[in-house]
């Protein structure tokens, strides 16, 4: 582990000659900088963020991150809304942005129950289609996404969360026509298109038991069977009191012992009070609106804020102690005003959720890692 001298740069003049002081923080060293030698540390990319409209959360993400993946725009919904009829504008958008400014570029994600278009699985009259014909389909989606990034995106989330909490596969329309089969094919296929490209599963809620048992089943069934998958996406939506920490770390251990990477993927550390915290991050499971739910609008408190900051720094020790099973560690947005967060279980709150607020300016949370990364 290399070490690194952290010098705080006080007052304006030499907050603008610093590095990464663009992005309004107080750090002589950007996060990038600072966690160059453990892993990639990367964001999810909205649209406007790398089309030139949302340009302070370009520029953070350009300034702080090293990796990036697509938010939205490489969901099968929006790359294949009709049969045949590709959607490729956004996506070639958001690569080209990601070369230009030197970043990992992660595709996300090529089979998912949610976000996936109607036309997919059913036929004219609404009924599930044959297997045969899924398998087709996911061919020809999977074929076509993959092949026209070759090369350029290094890795893809294959499949996203196909396990429940409980171990059990996930009755999604794939599974409900292909049985657990359409992992393996789908695994398959990506290696095809892109040989050179790495493979991962992705799901949330992993520090639960009986998830955590799955996936690692997953990762030795797909191996015996002689496919691709370099490393498991852990999904980090994160609350103030959930997970145990202590559980989050078996799981990452659990996978590592499989044989692969870890990744921590779509970080994000709610603040909210949550209705059902056991939802996890099902996006279809949504809460009414009450103001008694969104404590927090005018502003955080400073007790609240400085807890937030432990917890993260606390996870961040978590990944800095294993870096050597975590290849990527991406945060779910740039800036608090971006987070999915603010929407969800519950529409139209203020949450705190990310590493930069929300006029771009780093939080405490990230001179404490660049701290830790430096011990
Ligand atoms: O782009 C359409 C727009 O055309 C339409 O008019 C509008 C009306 O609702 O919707 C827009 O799509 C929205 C999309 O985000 C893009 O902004 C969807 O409604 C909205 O549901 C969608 O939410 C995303 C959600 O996945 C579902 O795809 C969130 O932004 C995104 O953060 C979230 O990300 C997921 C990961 O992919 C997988 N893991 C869980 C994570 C959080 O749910």
């Amino acid at each position: 582990m290399k070490s690194r001298k952290i010098i705080p740069c006080w007052g304006a003049a030499a907050l603008l000659l610093s590095v990464g002081c663009g992005s309004q923080t107080d750090e002589k060293i950007s996060l990038k900088e600072a966690l160059k030698d453990k892993f990639y540390i990367g964001t999810a990319l909205s649209v406007a963020q790398f089309t030139g409209v949302d340009t302070l959360s370009e520029r953070v993400a350009r300034e702080n991150f090293s990796a990036i993946v697509p938010e939205n725009c490489m969901k099968s919904m929006f790359l294949q809304p009709a049969e045949g009829k590709f959607f490729f504008d956004e996506a070639d958008k958001f690569v080209a942005w990601g070369e230009a400014n030197g970043m990992w570029i992660t595709g996300h994600c090529l089979v998912w129950h949610s976000q996936a278009p109607e036309w997919l699985c059913t036929d004219g009259s609404g009924k599930n289609v044959s297997p045969e014909a899924l398998t087709e389909r996911l061919r020809s989606h999977i074929t076509a996404v993959v092949s026209r990034y070759r090369g350029r995106i290094k890795g893809w989330d294959v499949v996203n969360e196909a396990i429940l909490e409980d171990g059990s596969w996930r009755k999604s329309k794939f599974y409900e026509i292909l049985g657990e089969e359409f992992i393996p094919l789908a695994f398959r296929l990506a290696h095809e298109a892109d040989p050179d490209a790495e493979l991962y599963y992705n799901d949330y809620s992993m520090a639960f038991e009986g998830k955590r048992s799955a996936v690692v089943r997953l990762v030795k069934t797909l191996r015996e069977r002689g496919l691709r998958i370099d490393a498991v996406g852990m999904q980090g939506h994160i609350g103030m009191d959930y997970p145990a920490i202590e559980e989050f770390e078996k799981s990452l251990l659990a996978f590592a012992e499989a044989g692969v990477k870890v990744m921590v993927t779509e970080l994000d550390l709610t603040v909210l009070p949550s209705p059902n915290p056991n939802v996890g991050a099902a996006v279809e499971t949504t809460f009414e609106y009450r103001q008694s739910l969104n404590p927090y609008a005018g502003g955080l408190p400073d007790s609240v804020a400085t807890a937030w900051t432990g917890r993260m720094s606390d996870f961040f020790r978590i990944f800095l102690k294993h870096q050597d099973k975590i290849s990527r560690v991406t945060l779910w947005g740039v800036c608090d005003g971006d987070s999915w967060r603010n929407g969800w279980p519950v529409p139209g709150r203020t949450d705190y959720a990310l590493l930069f607020d929300r006029q771009g300016k780093a939080k405490p949370a990230v001179g404490e890692i660049i701290r830790l990364a430096g011990q």
